[in-house]
């Protein structure tokens, strides 16, 4: 299983030595929640800290998208040149030609669905996105419980995922801890990203415990 702890639970009093500590820790990527006030209630980060985050990570960056006018921030934000760069579904009438865009970069595009969205609204642009990232909580804020039948929906992803687009990879994002990782494991998650789990504990303790 892959880790990328969300920072959104990191201490940003002291965000340099938080993002050292999580990759020395044994992380895979640095997953970012970038959230605008208007998608979500919440309002968190922009590029000006992004870069600073980017300065010290020395693991790639997850960047996840909860905004209005995706457009706008893939731009912002392509320059950091994150692994994985994921947009929500509910809120792009373009999302093909918003993958496309993202790809040009030379980033690998990832689309996001909420836990209520039906896979049906991306069946047909599984083979445009290199990962589909679940919603087990409703975005917004980190520390949330976990919506179990998350587990039913990543089993018909992957059939979907077998038939349109093999390599494409499962993120899950929201409530993951040691008490729902074996569940997420059977159930073909390939990602699971975690923020108040793992910022609340031993790092290094904790990643391994999701591996
Ligand atoms: C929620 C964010 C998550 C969140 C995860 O909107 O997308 O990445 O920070 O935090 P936990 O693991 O505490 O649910
Ligand atoms: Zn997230």
């Amino acid at each position: 299983m892959l880790v990328a702890p969300s920072i959104l639970s990191a201490d940003f009093g002291k965000l340099e030595s938080e993002i050292k500590a999580i990759c020395e820790a044994g992380c895979d990527f640095i997953h970012i929640d970038v959230m605008d006030g208007h998608f979500v209630p919440n309002l968190t980060l922009g590029p000006v800290v992004v870069h600073s985050v980017a300065k010290a990570a020395s693991k790639p960056l997850d960047i996840h998208l909860m905004v209005q006018n995706n457009s706008f921030f893939v731009e912002l934000f392509a320059p950091f040149k994150p692994e994985f760069l994921s947009f929500h579904i509910e809120e792009e009438k373009h999302a093909n030609r918003l993958a496309q865009k993202i790809r040009e970069y030379g980033i690998k595009p990832a689309i996001v669905l909420n836990p209520h969205t039906n896979l049906d609204s991306i069946e047909y642009l599984l083979e445009f996105v290199d990962m589909v990232l679940l919603m087990s909580v409703n975005p917004g804020f980190g520390g949330q419980k976990f919506i179990p039948n998350v587990l039913d929906k990543i089993k018909n992803l992957k059939d979907k995922i077998e038939l349109r687009n093999p390599n494409c990879l499962i993120e899950v994002d929201g409530g993951v801890c040691d008490r729902n990782i074996e569940s997420l494991k059977k159930a073909g998650a390939d990602i699971v990203v975690a923020g108040s789990y793992i910022f609340g504990g031993d790092y290094k303790e904790r990643i391994e415990s999701l591996r």
